[in-house]
């Protein structure tokens, strides 16, 4: 209430000003800008200025919140993402996806005529505080914050990427931390330490000499005296990262970086219509969930996984199914009755309501999210990406059953439906979740304005960790322990050749007397 208030007080009489803040999300990944429209509109309800630079202007207009400069797609992946093009696109690995695609090519952007005249006269009336940017595969932009002379935060949408915890000096734990690109849980064996820590370094020397090319591209359109693209990563002031300890455990943290899992959680201008409404209000026996997220076309499938679908989802009746398909038209026929298709579903209020017993995913962490926010159990397909260990995650909490679709037949898709329906330990569990996941001192939304304007107000200096001062050799006291090592092996050195000198005086005391040569 106390907030509100001056948020009302500060609208109605421009009184307090807030301050004026630039949004970098030039990535074209729908996902990803959820989490990045709710942390600009949440700094927008608090009174600050935002200008938004992204693929994804809003439907619909909000207060102080601007969209300077819409950028043109490079490919329309929203609703645009079927079977075989998963398949062709993930052939490579998705660090050579995320640095490329998602990387290089973003960073053509800077080329983009309005981001020129931006980095020209930028606004002076007023001028800037403070940059947002992705961090992901293009971190070229992080030049701006050396144009505008302003502080630079991170933010990422996944849990966070191996090359970038050196952006803010973070601990790196090998030991009990497994990379997001593998599916290991915290408690790893002896060989699976070794995996993790194998993979970590060779995705972080395969990251960086993929994406070193940004440092030219850079010099091209900004400024041939740049920084190189190493040092314009190390300009974040500090990261938000869409995870929680709740879900994703226990880890070192340096203080700039900052869990705001689920910040993207939010039901405020999420409409949802009566007729959907109304189905839900009457599926009296539940219904199930079905969605691959924004980006995946469930009508692309192989006949031979949608015929196990058909079936399966026909044999939970009078439980009824809900399902997200872009285009239903493309649909083999087939479809069972209970079963009812929408192109586009307001999905925090389908997993908000009483009836829905289950949610069949691809293990978007998005969509997960706000799944184990409302504490309902999933049947888990991952495709690419974070989704394999975002859903081993999720069985090891037991809120989710995997189903691997290479292997998928009928008689597994019904016995996991036949589990997550009727078997009580995975609803209970995913509440008990729900609960850790909600529980904090501050919302995920009201966190990061309050560390967005901590570092206006201290500077960009104000979380750096001295660790970025030193080299990896040097955090891990590979010098110290050299030292130690030769120190070790100088006295070691020096007793063995003293033996065999002392022995020698022992038993031969006249030998190396002078008095001999005289005598
Ligand atoms: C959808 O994807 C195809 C590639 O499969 C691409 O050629 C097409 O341009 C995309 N559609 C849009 C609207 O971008
Ligand atoms: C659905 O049920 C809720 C709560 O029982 C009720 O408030 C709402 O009006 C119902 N909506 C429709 C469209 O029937
Ligand atoms: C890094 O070293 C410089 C020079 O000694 C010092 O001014 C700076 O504060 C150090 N940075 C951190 C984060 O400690």
């Amino acid at each position: 209430m106390k907030v509100l208030s001056v948020v009302l007080i500060c609208t109605i009489l421009s009184a307090c000003h807030g301050y004026r803040i630039l949004g970098v999300f030039p990535f074209n990944g729908k996902s990803h800008f959820m989490m990045f429209e709710h942390l600009m509109k949440s700094l927008a309800r608090k009174g600050h200025q935002v200008d938004v630079i992204s693929t994804f202007p809003l439907k619909k207009p909000y207060p102080n919140y601007n969209d300077m400069i819409v950028l043109p797609a490079e490919r329309q992946f929203m609703n645009n993402l079927t079977y075989v093009e998963i398949d062709t696109m993930f052939r490579d690995s998705v660090v050579s996806v995320v640095a490329t695609l998602a990387g290089n090519l973003v960073c053509e952007h800077l080329n983009n005529p309005q981001i020129q005249e931006l980095i020209k006269n930028p606004p002076k009336d007023p001028s800037y505080d403070v940059i947002i940017m992705e961090v992901f595969g293009a971190h070229c932009f992080a030049i701006l914050g050396d144009i505008l002379k302003v502080p630079v935060i991170g933010a990422s949408s996944a849990v966070l990427y191996p090359w970038i915890y050196d952006f803010i000096g973070n601990p790196e734990n090998f030991a009990f931390v497994p990379s997001n690109l593998l599916s290991y849980s915290q408690n790893m064996n002896f060989w699976e330490r070794m995996h993790n820590f194998l993979s970590i370094v060779s995705s972080k020397w395969q990251f960086s000499s993929l994406s070193s090319e940004q440092t030219d591209i850079v010099r091209k359109y900004i400024s041939s005296d740049a920084p190189d693209i190493r040092q314009l990563e190390k300009k974040m002031s500090m990261i938000f990262v869409n995870s929680h300890i709740s879900i994703n455990g226990i880890k070192d943290m340096t203080p700039a970086y900052i869990e705001v899992g689920g910040l993207h959680v939010q039901e405020e201008g999420v409409e949802l219509p009566a007729s959907l409404e109304k189905w839900m209000n009457e599926s009296t026996h539940g219904f199930v969930y079905f969605s691959f997220g924004s980006m995946v076309k469930i009508e692309s499938f192989p006949i031979k996984h949608i015929n196990i679908f058909y079936n399966s989802l026909g044999k939970i009746s009078p439980v009824r199914v809900l399902m997200k398909i872009a285009k239903s038209n493309e649909l083999p026929p087939g479809l069972p009755k209970n079963v009812h298709v929408l192109p586009w579903i307001p999905q925090v209020k389908v997993l908000k309501h009483k009836n829905v017993k289950a949610f069949i995913t691809h293990g978007g962490l998005m969509g997960t999210q706000e799944a184990i926010h409302y504490g309902v159990p999933m049947i888990g397909m991952p495709l690419f990406a974070d989704q394999f260990i975002n859903i081993a995650n999720y069985m090891r909490h037991n809120i989710a059953i995997e189903l691997e679709l290479e292997t998928l037949t009928e008689e597994k898709m019904d016995n996991a439906l036949n589990a997550i329906l009727n078997d009580p330990k995975y609803r209970n569990t995913a509440q008990k979740l729900s609960q850790k996941f909600r529980d904090r001192p501050l919302s995920a939304e009201d966190t990061a304005v309050y560390w967005t304007e901590y570092i206006i107000r201290h500077g960009e200096n104000a979380l750096r960790s001295p660790a970025m001062n030193l080299t990896w050799w040097q955090i891990e006291l590979l010098d110290v322990y050299a030292f130690f090592l030769i120190a070790a092996l100088a006295v070691l050195y020096l007793i063995a050749t003293a033996i065999p000198f002392v022995y020698n005086l022992a038993t031969n005391p006249d030998s190396g007397s002078l008095k001999k040569k005289v005598s």
